[in-house]
């Protein structure tokens, strides 16, 4: 775990834990709620790129504090030792479950189970799993938030995408059911469902192969991770009592 400015830390500052931190939406997000004056937990499974992110954000927001936590999702030890540095940071305020991803464009009859499977394991069982790890985390604070980046793809299906629709469907599922058995216990929850953004979503999608990732960007409009960032930080600095349930954003030609 590393630190941008530890003389920064204090229990009146608010602090967000970001996943899947080290590129696209994550590292906007990161970067986002650093500018607003939020300290962040940076987690994804790469900590050079996570250290990169957190060194920008030195620079560009050198009030905040940034700490560099490698977590894999999928993996339960290491989402506790997660937890365990939140907790030894004070707990969180606010938990972006952002890590996640698609493998593949096949049709159904040609779908790769472990494609599948890997979909589902970041996506859903992730978002599960950090989640619980974090709560009593989130509980610590006064106007604790979880924020969930899923997808319009967990609204509608489409031709090729069964895999990817499965698993953001059911990640929407668990959305909702977090929505109502948190509201409870004083957590709210939103979901932040994207349309196309330009990112390496679609270059990790087609693993690797950069020409087929281009032309998904090629020729329409495209949102920007700093579009979605910014969505989540008027989110995130919502009063206590505002509970904002959904939220879906589209490049215009995709409306
Ligand atoms: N781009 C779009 O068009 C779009 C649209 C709707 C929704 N989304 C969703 O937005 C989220 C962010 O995607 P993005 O567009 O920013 O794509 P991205 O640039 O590929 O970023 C994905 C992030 O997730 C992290 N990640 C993946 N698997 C992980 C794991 N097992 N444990 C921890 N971190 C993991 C990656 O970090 P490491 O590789 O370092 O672990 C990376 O930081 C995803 O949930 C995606 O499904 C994207």
């Amino acid at each position: 775990m590393g630190n941008n400015n530890d003389s920064a830390t204090s229990t009146a500052r608010r602090l967000a834990v970001v996943t899947g931190a080290s590129a696209g939406i994550g590292e906007a997000t990161a970067s986002s709620l650093a500018a607003d004056g939020w300290d962040v937990v940076l987690a994804a499974r790469r900590p050079e790129r996570l250290e990169e992110v957190a060194a920008r954000i030195g620079v560009d927001a050198p009030d905040a504090t940034t700490h560099v936590v490698q977590v894999d999702v999928t993996d339960r030890g290491s989402v506790d030792a997660l937890a365990a540095a939140v907790h030894d940071l004070g707990g969180a305020d606010l938990l972006v479950n952002n890590a996640g991803g698609a493998r593949g464009l096949d049709p159904v009859l040609e779908g790769d189970v472990e494609d599948w499977r890997w979909m589902y394991e970041a996506n859903v069982i992730g978002t599960l799993q950090v989640t619980q790890a974090l709560f009593p985390e989130l509980t610590r604070k006064d106007a604790p938030q979880v924020i969930n980046v899923v997808s319009i793809a967990g609204r509608g299906a489409y031709r090729g995408g069964a895999g990817y629709n499965a698993a953001k469907f059911g990640e929407t599922a668990l959305t909702d059911v977090m929505r109502m058995e948190f509201a409870e216990k004083g957590v709210r929850v939103c979901q932040i469902d994207p349309g196309r953004v330009a990112t390496d979503f679609s270059l990790n999608r087609f693993k690797g192969d950069a020409e087929r990732a281009q032309q998904v960007y090629e020729d329409v409009l495209n949102l920007t991770a700093q579009d979605i960032a910014e969505t989540i930080r008027w989110v995130a600095d919502r009063p206590a009592h505002m509970d904002v349930d959904t939220i879906m954003i589209r490049p215009v030609d995709q409306a």
